[in-house]
């Protein structure tokens, strides 16, 4: 399913930038998450809001069936070509959403995983319905999410994002409410999964960049919605060099390489873990 990003504010925000630019800094985490979730030869994988393909190319590495499903036409194109690059077959990207899964089939994967994608998507509750819809009875769901008020990396950069960027429309739900347990648990029982199925552990990403932290910021600031959103806005109220020098305090407080030539900044999410 493909959507207009004139009229769907979701795409509009993920097409914006290029997250290429900043997936690259996520690449040995994402390799090092697939790595624990037990993929077997041909086990039928659905990575949601898969980007280009950080986590749905290592699964393909260990001889998955992978189908990324991402709102954002640059970032399938950019998955597909990635896939082409490592000459990998068993991977191909897609449209679709995350909370309209419609081109899918119920019952269809083994394991649907979604590294901070779903939790980007509107309608919380219909995405969890999606996500089980599409798995199948005895599958697995794996969400990575980030946490609200979390002191690390991500969550910080967002909150402080929010904060210069005006006050989303009514109605709005923050997708940061998927990093609280009780809202996940209430989403997926929703969905018809028995509380027992649902569990919770908290995880660490690693941004990895060769440049300094402020070099870092700068790939946020030109390649990430959220955060081209929140200098655009804070532009237009003349606190562009408040914004840029917050976030350049954050990323350089946060990294711990050494000297600072190079930055490796961890980021603690919720990992949530969902039997059908
Ligand atoms: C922070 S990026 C993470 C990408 C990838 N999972 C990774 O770990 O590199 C968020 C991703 O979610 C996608 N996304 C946002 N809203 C979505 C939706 N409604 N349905 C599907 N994908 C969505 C964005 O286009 C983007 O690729």
């Amino acid at each position: 399913m493909t959507t207009d990003a004139s009229t769907n504010p979701n795409k509009a925000l993920w097409e914006k930038g290029d997250f290429t630019r900043i997936a690259e800094s996520m690449r040995d985490s994402g390799e090092a998450l697939v790595a624990t979730l037990g993929i077997t030869e041909g086990a039928k994988v659905l990575d949601v809001g898969c980007g280009d393909g950080t986590t749905a190319l290592p699964a393909a590495q260990l001889g998955a069936d992978v189908l990324g499903v991402d709102i954002a036409s640059n970032l399938v194109a950019a998955g597909n070509a990635r896939a082409q690059s490592a000459g990998l077959t068993n991977v191909r990207f897609q449209e679709g959403d995350a909370s309209d899964l419609r081109d899918l089939e119920d019952d269809s994967f083994d394991l649907v995983v979604s590294m901070f994608g779903a939790m980007f998507a509107p309608r919380p509750l219909d995405v969890a319905k999606e996500l089980v819809r599409v798995t199948r009875p005895g599958g697995r769901i794996v969400m990575g999410n980030w946490i609200p008020n979390d002191p690390t990396l991500v969550a910080q950069i967002l909150k402080t994002s929010a904060a210069y960027s005006p006050p989303p429309p009514e109605g709005f739900v923050s997708p940061m409410t998927w990093g609280v347990e009780d809202e996940v648990t209430a989403r997926f029982t929703a969905a018809g999964v028995p509380e027992e199925n649902i569990s919770f552990e908290l995880d660490t990403y690693m941004f990895n960049f060769a440049g300094t932290p402020p070099e870092l910021v700068g790939e946020f600031k030109a390649y990430y919605g959220p955060t081209m959103n929140a200098f655009e806005a804070a532009a237009a109220d003349g606190r562009e060099d408040e914004l840029l020098a917050e976030l350049e305090e954050l990323f350089t407080a946060q990294n711990t390489t050494p000297g600072g030539d190079t930055t490796s900044i961890p980021a603690t999410f919720m990992r949530v873990t969902v039997t059908v």
